[in-house]
């Protein structure tokens, strides 16, 4: 495809997508020692434009300090107690009293977790599920308070066989016992299905397989899936489909779902094949670009998506590989790990927070820079095509850039201000640079896999003007 046909797709979808954006929300995980008080947590959240989060209990230290604000809050039963919460439902409605209606509604309490990933814990507790949420549900009934989602998340290892997407299934054991009752109850009362998807786990046993630019949402080529026809532009939205199809495959094609865990460390053991700050920026910006200005996956794109990335902070105290410690977007000092956009605001802000190219341009504290996102400490730079690569790649590189990457591209379209010289390499130069820009100069946002290269003076194609900014 032409970038001039894709560019008029973009400028459709970007009218579309007003209807109907998806969600960014980040699961705020407390298994360290180090963290900030939850009062200063949420004046991080709100310098950030981070108006959903999901914490693993109810800690009334967390649940006071989002009181009054506006941001929503999903909450969770923790595995420990759901046997006792399927056994009774005086059990739910004495937790729902005490976990619930003291802070809510003036702490924006959206969805109940019943548990986390449950199928793969240890102690043999699914059975206790399905049960366990009604018993959650009937006690928010009882306190007239169900507009609270009840939902759980699952793994995507509750999946048989998730490639190809269009073969995705759960497995066999857990259809009958929990799948079926489990999407019934969803769909009765409302609610979605939550589950955690991780593309970095795939890559790091795929590496040979899997590309890290279709693991990373980086320009590729996709993965066809050989009976939908569908070709599938990440990993993300292959695994997300994966689960459309198995729960199709049950008949439930009207259930919702939420990607209650998304994420990718930034640094691993040396076994962990991907894990690096570097893709973790990728990984995550790339993402939250794709949430909020794209559609939703191939399989259901009027639902639009909302994706929970995990996790606020790098954890300390947990257990398992370095990977583990080091999914956070911020260091509990509250500095930011890599410079990521976590808002539509983030995203229009980032360019003019770097508009000016200062030479001293740092990350500024959260907490006094009223939500402007960090921008790279580098000077002044720009992107420009590398034209040894070839044309071929110049040019899937471009469509990229000027398609799914969001460079603006008007000035290289004919009669333009930047259409001369008319040269495969000055195109693709100013859509590259314009890339770079919007994505806040972020490491790796200028290499489309060897096709683009930083340089430090203002590149001179023409007349042509380089922003170095938007
Ligand atoms: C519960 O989930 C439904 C379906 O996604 C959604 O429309 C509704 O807004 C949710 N309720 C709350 C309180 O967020
Ligand atoms: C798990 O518990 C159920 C009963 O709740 C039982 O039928 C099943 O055999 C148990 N599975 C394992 C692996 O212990
Ligand atoms: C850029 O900085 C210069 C000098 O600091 C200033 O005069 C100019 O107005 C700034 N331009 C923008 C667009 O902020």
């Amino acid at each position: 495809m032409s970038y001039t046909i894709i560019t008029t797709l973009l400028l459709f979808s970007t009218i579309t997508s007003s209807i109907a954006t998806g969600t960014i929300g980040v699961n705020y995980g407390r298994i360290a020692n180090d963290l900030p008080d939850p009062t200063k947590v949420v004046q991080l959240l709100k310098a950030n434009n981070i108006d959903h989060i999901k914490i693993f209990d109810t800690d009334s230290n967390v649940l006071k300090a989002l009181s009054g604000s506006t941001i929503t809050v999903t909450v969770c039963l923790s595995n420990e107690v759901l046997k006792s919460a399927a056994a009774d439902q005086s059990f739910t409605d004495n937790w729902v009293q005490s976990n619930i209606l003291p802070y809510y509604p003036s702490t924006l309490i959206d969805a109940i977790a019943v548990g986390n990933e449950v199928f793969v814990d240890p102690n043999n507790i699914t059975n206790f599920l399905v049960p366990a949420m009604k018993n959650v549900y009937n006690s928010l009934v009882n306190h007239d308070i169900h507009t609270i989602n009840v939902s759980s998340p699952i793994a995507l290892s509750a999946l048989a066989t998730s490639y190809p997407s269009s073969s995705g299934t759960f497995k066999p054991d857990l259809i009958e016992p929990v799948m079926k009752p489990m999407l019934t109850f969803l769909k009765k009362t409302g609610s979605f299905l939550m589950v955690n998807v991780y593309p970095f786990f795939a890559y790091a046993a795929n590496t040979d397989t899997i590309s890290l630019d279709y693991a990373l949402l980086r320009q590729n080529d996709g993965v066809k899936d050989p009976k939908s026809g569908i070709t599938y532009k990440s990993l993300f939205d292959a695994q997300i489909d994966a689960v459309y199809a198995a729960m199709n495959a049950l008949q439930f094609n009207d259930v919702k779902l939420v990607v209650s865990e998304t994420g990718w460390p930034s640094k691993g053991d040396s076994n962990e094949i991907g894990a690096a700050e570097d893709n973790a920026a990728q990984y995550n910006g790339n993402l939250v670009r794709r949430v909020l200005t794209g559609t939703g996956s191939p399989l259901r794109p009027n639902d639009p998506l909302t994706v929970y990335l995990f996790a606020l902070f790098n954890e300390n105290q947990k257990t398992g590989p370095t990977s583990e410690r080091n999914y956070g977007l911020f260091y509990p000092n509250e500095q930011k790990v890599y410079n990521v956009p976590l808002s539509m605001k983030d995203l229009a802000n980032i360019p003019s927070a770097v508009s000016n190219g200062s030479k001293t341009a740092v990350a500024p504290s959260p907490s006094t820079n009223g939500g402007d996102v960090t921008v790279s400490s580098v000077g002044q730079t720009w992107c420009v095509a590398n034209g040894k690569v070839g044309e071929k790649k110049l040019q899937e590189a471009l469509d990229y850039a000027c398609g799914e990457g969001g460079a603006d591209c008007r000035p290289i379209q004919s009669g333009d201000t930047c259409y001369n010289p008319n040269t495969l390499e000055a195109h693709a130069s100013y859509a590259f640079n314009s890339y770079y820009q919007k994505q806040a100069r972020a490491s790796g946002s200028c290499d489309f896999g060897g096709a683009a290269y930083v340089v430090s003076q203002p590149p001179r194609y023409g007349s042509c003007k380089f922003p170095t900014g938007y």
